[in-house]
C-alpha cells in the first residue's frame, strides 16, 4: 500500500507510530538487513499507520543514515525531510528513558526569546520549576505569567551576562534566595558578522563574555549543586558553526567551538554521575538571533524552528545513554559528518562561500 499524498503529518506519524507502538507491525532486523554499511549504523523499521480519517500509509526506512523509502511512492520533495526527521524521531524513542523533570528547578539563559524560551515552555511542560534569565525584563515576565497558568513555579533575574562577573553575580544571587538548581540550560548567545579586522572591540568583547566566559562561570558555579541532585542536566548551546572556521563570523564559531569541545569534556569528567550533560548545536533557527546580526547571510543549513530544536534537545536528553553532543537536524548534520573528513582550508573556503563572506 502506498503512503496517499495529502494525508498530511497525521498519516506520517501514524505510520511511524508502527515503529514503536506494537500495535502494528515492528521489526526491528538489524541482522538481515540488505543494505549494506546501513546494517552497522541502523535498523530496519516496516510500519504501517491509519489515520483517524482512515488514511492509511505504509513506511519503510533505515535507521541512523538517514536512508528512506516509502513502499509504493516517494513523499513530495517538501515532505521528504520531515517524514526522515519523525522516522529518526520515532526510531530514537526505543532507545530511551525519559528523564524526569517534574519538580526539578531549571535555570535557562536567553529565555526571553528563541530556544531558550522553546526550552522553557517545553520543560514547564514536563513539570520543570524555572529560573528565567535574560535582559528584557517585560519578555521574561510575559513568559513566566504565562508558565505560572501551567502550574510551576517562575523565577526571573534581568541581567545582562556580557558583563564582567555577571555569571558569579548571579549566581550569589540565587545562593541568597535559596534557589538550588538542578538544571542548567546556557542558551543566552549573540554573533557578530564582517571582518574581524574592522569588527567592533565593544561588541566582540560582549559576544566572548556573553558566549564563553558567563556560560563557563554558570556551569562552575552551579555544578556542584546539580552533581549532587544528579536529577537534572547540563546543557549547552553552541552551533554548527562551532565545527569549522566561520569566516566573517570567526568569533562566534570560535565562540562555540569553545562551547562544544569545554561541554564534552565535562560529559567525559561526569559520566559516571547522574547529571546528564549535552551540548545541542542547532543548524539555523527562525529566531531574533539574525535581527541581532542584522544579516540572514549566515544561515546555512537546514532551517528550524527553536520548538523544533527544543524538542531535538529534550529527546537527546531522555536516551539512556545521553551522547555528548548533538546536532539538531538530519541535513545540519551530513555536511558538520563531511567536513571532518576534508583539509581545514578547503572547509574554510566551502564554509566562506556557503555563507557569503
Ligand atoms: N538562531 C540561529 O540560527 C542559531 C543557530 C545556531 C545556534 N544558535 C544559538 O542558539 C542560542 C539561542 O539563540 P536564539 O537563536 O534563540 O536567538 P535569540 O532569539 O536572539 O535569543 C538570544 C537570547 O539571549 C539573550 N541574550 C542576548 N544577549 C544577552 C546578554 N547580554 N545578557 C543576557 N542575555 C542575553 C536574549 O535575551 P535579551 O535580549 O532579553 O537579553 C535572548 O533571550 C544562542 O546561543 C545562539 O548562538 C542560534
Amino acid at each position: 500500500m502506498g503512503v496517499r499524498h495529502g494525508g498530511g503529518d497525521d498519516l506520517i506519524r501514524a505510520a511511524l507510530s508502527g515503529l514503536v507502538g506494537g500495535e502494528h507491525r515492528h521489526q526491528v532486523l538489524a541482522a538481515l538487513l540488505p543494505f549494506g554499511v546501513a546494517v552497522a549504523l541502523g535498523v530496519q523499521a516496516v510500519a504501517h499507520g491509519q489515520t483517524a480519517d482512515g488514511c492509511q500509509g505504509h513506511f519503510h526506512g533505515v535507521g541512523e543514515l538517514g536512508v528512506l523509502g516509502v513502499c509504493g511512492g516517494q513523499p513530495p520533495d517538501d515532505r521528504r525531510d520531515l517524514v526522515i526527521d519523525l522516522f529518526l524521531d520515532e526510531h530514537q524513542r526505543c532507545a530511551m528513558t525519559r528523564l524526569n523533570h517534574r519538580g526539578t528547578t531549571a535555570l535557562i539563559t536567553g529565555a526571553s526569546s528563541g530556544l531558550g524560551a522553546a526550552l522553557a515552555r517545553q520543560l514547564a511542560d514536563r513539570g520543570a520549576n524555572l529560573v528565567l534569565v535574560a535582559r528584557r525584563r517585560d519578555r521574561l515576565d510575559e513568559t513566566a505569567e504565562e508558565l505560572r497558568r501551567a502550574g510551576v513555579d517562575v523565577m526571573v533575574y534581568d541581567r545582562d551576562l556580557a558583563r564582567p562577573r555577571a555569571g558569579a553575580a548571579l549566581t550569589e544571587q540565587l545562593a541568597a534566595d535559596g534557589i538550588q538548581v538542578d538544571t542548567l540550560v546556557n542558551s543566552a548567545g549573540v554573533g557578530t558578522h564582517g571582518d574581524f579586522a574592522t569588527a567592533e572591540p565593544d561588541a566582540v568583547a560582549a559576544e566572548v563574555q556573553l558566549n564563553v566566559v558567563s556560560l563557563v562561570d554558570l556551569t562552575r558555579a552551579l555544578l556542584p549543586q546539580m552533581l549532587h541532585s544528579g536529577r537534572g542536566a547540563l546543557v549547552n548551546v553552541a552551533s554548527t558553526s562551532g565545527y569549522q572556521p566561520t569566516p566573517s563570523m570567526a568569533v562566534y564559531g570560535a565562540s562555540k567551538a569553545f562551547v562544544l569541545s569545554f561541554t564534552e569534556a565535562l560529559a567525559y569528567e561526569n559520566r559516571h554521575s547522574g547529571l546528564r550533560v549535552l551540548v545541542v548545536s542547532p543548524g539555523p533557527m527562525h529566531t531574533e538571533f539574525f535581527d541581532v546580526l542584522g544579516t540572514t547571510r549566515p544561515g546555512v543549513g537546514r532551517w528550524q524552528t527553536p520548538e523544533q530544536v527544543a524538542a531535538h534537545t529534550l529527546r537527546a536528553l531522555d536516551q539512556r545513554s545521553v551522547p555528548p553532543s548533538t546536532i539538531s537536524g538530519t541535513l545540519n548534520a551530513l555536511p558538520v559528518f563531511a567536513a571532518r573528513f576534508s583539509p581545514r582550508r578547503v572547509v574554510s573556503a566551502v564554509t566562506a562561500k556557503a555563507i557569503g563572506a
